[in-house]
């Protein structure tokens, strides 16, 4: 299964990289049928935090106000283990960041390239690829947060801009939407379930995750919400403890907050039972499982999408006749390549399933 999941990665790479070039009509389709996973919320509720811990990385910039400007399209390659990791941007091909700060110095730089130093979003989303032994293969998109007033230096439409953004991510049916709510307020008023109602009314590709557990007022707690009596989705509420601002200011590192967190569902009397399913590792397990889950249903509808684009790629190479620009030829190329191999290891896959076993 790891071999589909690092394959549908692949291609998404391939349909991005492709850009302008794909005249091939199939492929934004294509695109769109592969799953991906969405980090929705208001703003400062955790989400950037939420996605370093489930990579097990710092490199995203977090804080308050309006850190996350652009969409951020997150993709995860498992490598061997003691393979040495690496970051990589699509605007910057030939460049590998094995320092994770000076990833997150071009997120911020980048951001700026397109927006100025402003509070100003932009819709044109940042590629960035990671490759490391300890990640599971995953694509996500960090959003910017969604907000109830425009602040200074920002125009009166921010507040619906920003929401039509997030609402252009999560509303396509392949987006698991990983909806964060902040545990420091009221679930009523929670941006991320307000959206998530919207786009996904029945819960079923929604994963409910609540941050800043450690924030509550003495004397109340998360465990209604956590058992799923406030608000219910298909799926069990995951709450996390992410590291505070002044967590960040000392540099309080991953392994040491993951353990922090660890120790503080295991310790804390009315999270002790659920402890099991609390925490970001748990998190990063479980939306793994998931997004196989997701991508075997989807496997025969990814794969006749498949077969038509190999065709129309084959057809567009044709067209393009022998002076291929070498860039475009080679990369439909390489997208006809892993369509190939999907197919092959989707073939093997139903071989299993023919013989009782599962291979995937
Ligand atoms: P985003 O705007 O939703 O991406 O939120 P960030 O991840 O940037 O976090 C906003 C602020 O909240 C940062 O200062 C984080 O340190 C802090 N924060 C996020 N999650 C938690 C949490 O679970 N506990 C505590 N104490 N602080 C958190
Ligand atoms: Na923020
Ligand atoms: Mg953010």
């Amino acid at each position: 299964m790891e071999n589909l999941i690092s394959l549908v990665n692949k291609i998404q790479r391939a349909c991005t990289a492709l850009g302008d070039y794909g005249e091939a009509s199939a492929l934004p389709t294509l695109w769109d049928s592969l799953p991906a996973i969405a980090v929705v919320g208001g703003q400062s509720s955790g989400k950037s935090s939420v996605l370093e811990s489930i990579v097990g990385k710092d490199f995203l910039p977090r804080g308050s106000g309006i850190v996350t400007r652009r969409p951020l399209v997150l993709q995860l390659h498992k490598m061997d283990e003691g393979s040495r990791e690496y970051a990589e941007f699509l605007h910057l091909p030939r460049r590998r960041f094995t320092d994770f700060a000076a990833v997150r110095k071009e997120i911020q730089d980048e951001t700026d390239r397109e927006t100025g130093r402003s509070k100003m979003i932009s819709s044109v989303p940042i590629h960035l690829s990671i490759y490391s032994p300890n990640v599971v293969n995953l694509t996500l998109i960090d959003l910017p947060g969604l907000t109830k007033v425009a602040v200074e230096g920002q125009p009166e439409s921010i507040v619906l801009d920003i929401e039509n953004m997030v609402r252009s991510y999560i509303e396509k049916p392949n987006c698991i939407i990983l909806a964060i709510s902040p545990a420091n307020q009221d679930l009523a008023t929670s941006d991320a379930i307000k959206i998530c109602r919207e786009v996904d009314p029945t819960g079923e590709r929604t994963l409910g995750v609540l941050t800043k557990i450690d924030l509550m007022d003495k004397g109340t707690d998360a465990v209604e919400i956590l058992e799923g009596k406030s608000y219910r989705l298909k799926f069990p509420w995951v709450g996390v403890v992410n590291r505070s601002q002044q967590d960040i200011n000392k540099n309080v590192d991953m392994i040491a907050a993951r353990r922090r967190e660890r120790e503080y569902f295991a310790s804390t009397p009315e999270y002790k039972h659920l402890a099991h399913r609390m925490g970001s590792e748990h998190l990063a397990k479980m939306l793994s499982k998931h997004l196989e889950t997701v991508i075997k249903s989807k496997i025969p509808g990814i794969q006749s999408l498949i077969n038509k684009t190999v065709s129309e790629l084959e057809a567009e190479l044709n067209r393009l006749g022998k002076p291929v620009a070498a860039d475009a030829g080679g990369k439909l190329y390489t997208i006809m390549e892993i369509c190939r191999l999907f197919d092959q290891i989707y073939k093997e896959h139903l071989d299993g399933v023919r013989s009782g076993g599962d291979k995937i």
